[in-house]
């Protein structure tokens, strides 16, 4: 049985102790930005949100929301979002599930109460970050309703993709359903993760990403031979030009 919780400020020794466990076990630890105890303590407090799921009174992963207003460090900085706007900003911050407690779909659960609870503030945009090299990462963002819009460099010169997402409404829905090739007939198309300069130059000329293609578990490499593909569809932010 799992169960969420809202975290207070007394959680900061065990949000700091379970970020160390679960960087110090990634295989690569750059897709991975460990939180200062002040930003902890500023998210834990009036600063933001952070959640905590338990099992069997063990603490197996955690989700931070953070709300910038006026402080630097604002993800909207990044698009043509209006300054007025900046104090309706949270940022969907960390999100870590240890390794043990994988695949219990445990980032839906933490997402959905965070979404849920959010709906009480004045908050219009989410932004997000995640690591091209992190599928996993960015497929949970996908799966709350974000969606990758631009590639940035961030946390010291690391690439990550920018997520966005209008609160509540959500995005229109972008007729997800083409079939699974390199350029679909619906005008939409595929591009692996790892083609980062391809994905710089299709958010450069008004593609999103709209969905996330993992690849086909194979006996013999692991996958069915394709790297994570981004389907990418021509939409437009709903806000600045
Ligand atoms: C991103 C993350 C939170 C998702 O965890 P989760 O909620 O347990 O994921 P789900 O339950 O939706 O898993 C979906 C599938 O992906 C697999 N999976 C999830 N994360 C995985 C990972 N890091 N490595 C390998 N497989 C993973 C699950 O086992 C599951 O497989 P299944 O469909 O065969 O059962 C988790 O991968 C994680 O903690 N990663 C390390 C921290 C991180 O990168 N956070 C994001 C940046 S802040």
């Amino acid at each position: 049985m799992f169960t969420v919780e809202r975290l207070g400020p007394q959680a900061l020794g065990l949000l700091l102790d379970l970020q160390e466990r679960i960087h110090a076990a990634l295989p690569d630890g750059s897709v991975f930005q460990r939180s200062s105890a002040d930003f902890l303590s500023y998210c834990l407090a009036e600063g933001g949100r952070c959640y905590a799921v338990r099992h069997r009174g063990e603490t197996v992963a955690y989700r931070v929301v953070y709300f910038p207003r006026d402080r630097e460090f604002n993800l909207a900085k990044d698009v043509p979002l209006p300054a007025e706007e900046y104090a309706r900003v949270a940022h969907w911050d960390t999100i870590a599930v240890l390794p043990r407690w994988r695949g219990h779909r445990l980032s839906a659960l933490m997402n959905a109460r965070a979404l849920s609870d959010l709906r009480e503030t004045g908050i219009r945009h989410l932004f997000a970050t995640s690591s091209p090299r992190n599928p996993h990462g960015v497929r949970s963002l996908i799966a709350a309703g974000f969606r990758p819009v631009r590639l940035v460099v961030k946390f010291g010169g690391n690439q990550r993709f920018l997520f966005y997402r209008p609160f509540p409404g959500g995005w229109e829905p972008a007729g997800d359903d083409a079939p699974d090739d390199a350029q679909d007939h619906t005008g939409g198309k595929l591009l692996p993760l790892s083609a980062t300069g391809d994905l710089e130059a299709a958010f450069g000329s008004g593609w999103i990403g709209t969905d996330l293609h993992m690849g086909v578990a194979n006996a013999t490499n692991g996958t069915d031979g394709t790297a994570p593909r981004l389907r990418m569809r021509r939409r437009s932010l709903p806000f600045g030009t």
